[in-house]
């Protein structure tokens, strides 16, 4: 399963990078908010500062709702920098819009996916990625795992190639349900991503070990 970080904030992805776990980033107009980054020229300038610190995929959200307003943002931000991956809302000119991307060769990832019709269309569509968010499914009591299952078992069924990048992803117990119910990617926050280092065990070994070690030196 692949690893990105769910974030806009240049010194989490770089520690997460610095890791060595990291596959890629995501961010939406609220994250880039959160961090300050408004106006176009600076959020586009972001994006390639996120580009410059991360090896691999990075999703940049267009803000536009028609198809024609998408395919023009989606292409300026495809420019930028060949790690970007244009992000497209699950609506019915975003399906149009990440048909004409997937047939450029441009990757996509269709996002605000909350139900097993919508991803089935993303794949018909040929998106690269599609993004259930399964944390905010889960905070109106549905299933956002039992989400990724479905979709799992409809893209197995038929052989797509689109990857299930589980968003909206909230604590390590879901970056744990995700890998065993075989989701392609995950993307979440650094803390969620530093628990699955955590160990009593670990921790209390260690300092047996160390304590050991400096009886005999
Ligand atoms: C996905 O790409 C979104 O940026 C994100 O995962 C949404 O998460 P949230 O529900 O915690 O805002």
């Amino acid at each position: 399963m692949k690893f990105f970080i769910d974030t806009a904030n240049l010194d989490q992805i770089r520690e997460a990078q610095a890791l060595g776990i990291l596959d890629g980033v995501t961010t939406n107009p609220s994250l880039m908010a959160k961090e300050g980054i408004t106006g176009a020229d600076n959020i586009l300038k972001h994006y390639v500062d996120i580009c410059d610190i991360v090896d691999g995929d990075v999703s940049a959200e267009v803000i536009a709702t028609d198809y024609d307003g998408m395919i023009r943002e989606g292409e300026a931000l495809a420019a930028l920098h060949p790690q970007i991956v244009v992000k497209i809302p699950m609506i019915k000119d975003g399906v149009k819009a990440c048909k004409y991307f997937s047939d450029k060769g441009i990757k996509t990832n269709v996002t605000l996916i909350f139900s097993a019709g919508q991803a089935l269309l993303a794949a018909k569509a040929g998106a690269t990625y599609m993004s259930p968010f399964i944390g905010r499914l889960d905070d109106i009591s549905t299933d956002g795992l039992g989400l990724i299952s479905e979709i799992r078992l409809i893209y197995d069924n038929y052989g797509f190639t689109t990857q299930i990048l589980a968003a909206s992803v909230r604590h390590t117990m879901h970056i744990m349900d995700c890998a065993k119910i075989g989701a392609d990617v995950m993307t979440g926050p650094l803390k969620a991503i530093e628990g699955l280092l955590k160990h009593p065990l670990t921790d209390i070994g260690l300092a047996q070990f160390l304590a050991d070690y400096k009886k005999g030196n």
